[in-house]
């Protein structure tokens, strides 16, 4: 009896085991499909709707990235060259279309602007709420009902009005170039003259950075401002060399914003920093809004003035011009204005030097215009100067319009 017993334990125990080991087998092979279908599908989803577009060969993982460290910027021409004026570029997982040729760009842009209305965003920004919320970032109705809002800041009559100002930069950043024969940084000079146009015409204040040979201003405020501010540029890095969770959105989207939750609570890591530089960035920016709002007196001629008063005024929403997204557009003029001047024009003068005759032309036509402390009008630029028109025209043709990297 005991032996029966026994033995039909036994039976039973090795039929469970028996029908149990197909089924742990069956369900362990099945999470493994799905994990593998599932990091495929995650990885390779997005280039499957552009995979006919043509491009390199991309690496898993990185994509095109290791080629832009190899060669730069000029990647970009090499790539249209051998693969035609539309092709595929990876960043990381993110295949980008990207469109090298006049014609087709206007086409893109212009033609079919509601079929491809909104820009993604890339890794650095989604580190920093204060970059999303301006008009670059921002999206669909938002985008159109703000931009349509702030055109009327670029109507030629009210940017007609910002030469003068312009001009008295201009003038005080060459009275203070040296004239021994030192080496000048132009790049430097002309970052410091177009923070300085675009701070008076973003917020109506003079961060007095083309003066500062000779005057040492001594607001310590400032001068924190304008470090965070290039601090916070240079690190919208797509390059790789930025910090461990903008490189994790470039591989692995899905691990940025965890990552950075936790990165940027330990100190001294790239994370911490760009937060903490965001954060006082925005707290200042906030305040020079906090600060205009109570203003009384504040005038429509700079930019975060004009939105203040159509705000106040009810032309445009309230619930739409919270002042986050103030400080957000007011910020992304600075950052937009500056960084893209100051390359243009860094760029041209370096590739002017490389053409005497060019030089020599524009000098020329600089010259008859008038001694040197005549003001330009707005009409006197658009009519006066066609050599120089002409030669931005190209030059801007040929070089990229803002660092790559930054
Ligand atoms: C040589 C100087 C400049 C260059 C080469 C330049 C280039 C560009 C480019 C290529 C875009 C993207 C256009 C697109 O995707 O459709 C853009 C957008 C923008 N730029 Fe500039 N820019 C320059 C100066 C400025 C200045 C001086 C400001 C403001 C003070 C500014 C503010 C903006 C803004 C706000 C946007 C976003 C517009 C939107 O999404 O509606 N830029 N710029």
């Amino acid at each position: 009896m005991e032996t029966s017993i026994t033995s039909i334990i036994t039976e039973l125990v090795g039929l469970v085991s028996f029908t149990r080991t197909p089924s742990i087998f069956s369900s362990s092979f099945f999470t493994i499909l799905a994990l593998i279908v599932g990091v495929l599908g995650y990885f390779y989803g997005p280039y499957w709707g552009v995979r006919r577009v043509p491009g390199p060969p991309a690496i898993p993982f990185v994509g095109h990235l290791p080629l832009l460290a190899k060669h730069g910027p000029d990647l970009f021409a090499i790539l249209a060259k051998k693969y035609g004026p539309i092709y595929r570029f990876h960043m990381g997982r993110q295949p980008l279309v990207i469109v090298a040729d006049a014609e087709l760009c206007r086409e893109v842009g212009i033609k079919k602007f509601k079929e491809i209305p909104n820009r993604s965003i890339p890794s650095p920004i989604l580190a920093s709420p204060l970059h999303q919320k301006g008009l670059f970032w921002i999206r669909d109705s938002r985008w159109s009902t703000m931009r349509n809002t702030i055109l009327s800041v670029y109507q030629p009559s009210h940017l007609a009005k910002l030469v003068p100002m312009m001009q008295s930069f201009i003038e005080t950043t060459s009275n203070n170039i040296s004239l021994d024969d030192q080496d000048v940084n132009f790049n430097e000079l002309s970052l410091m003259m177009a923070t300085d146009v675009i701070g008076k015409a973003a917020f109506g204040f003079d961060f007095g950075l083309s003066n500062s040979k000779n005057h040492q201003h001594n607001d310590k405020k400032i001068d924190s401002f304008i470090k965070q501010h290039i601090y916070s540029t240079t690190m919208l890095k797509m390059d790789l060399s930025g910090s461990f969770s903008i490189i994790l959105g470039l591989l692995l989207p899905i691990l940025q914003e965890p990552f950075r939750q936790i990165l940027k609570r330990i100190p001294f890591s790239m994370d911490w920093k760009i937060e903490r530089t965001n954060k006082n960035l925005s707290s200042q920016i906030d305040e020079f809004v906090v600060k205009k709002m109570k203003e009384k007196e504040r005038g429509s001629k700079d930019f975060l003035s004009l939105i203040l008063n159509a705000r106040e005024s009810e032309t445009v929403s309230k619930e739409l011009f919270t002042p986050d997204y103030i400080s957000g557009i007011t910020y992304e003029h600075l950052l937009a204005g500056s960084t893209t001047t100051s390359f243009t024009l860094s760029s041209v003068v370096y590739l002017v030097s490389g053409h005497a005759d060019v030089e020599n032309k524009l000098l020329e036509e600089i010259d008859a215009f008038g001694p040197r402390d005549k003001v330009p009008t707005a009409d006197d630029l658009q009519t006066k100067f066609p050599y120089l028109d002409q030669a931005s025209k190209i030059l801007s043709n040929k070089t990229f319009v803002v660092p790559l990297g930054s």
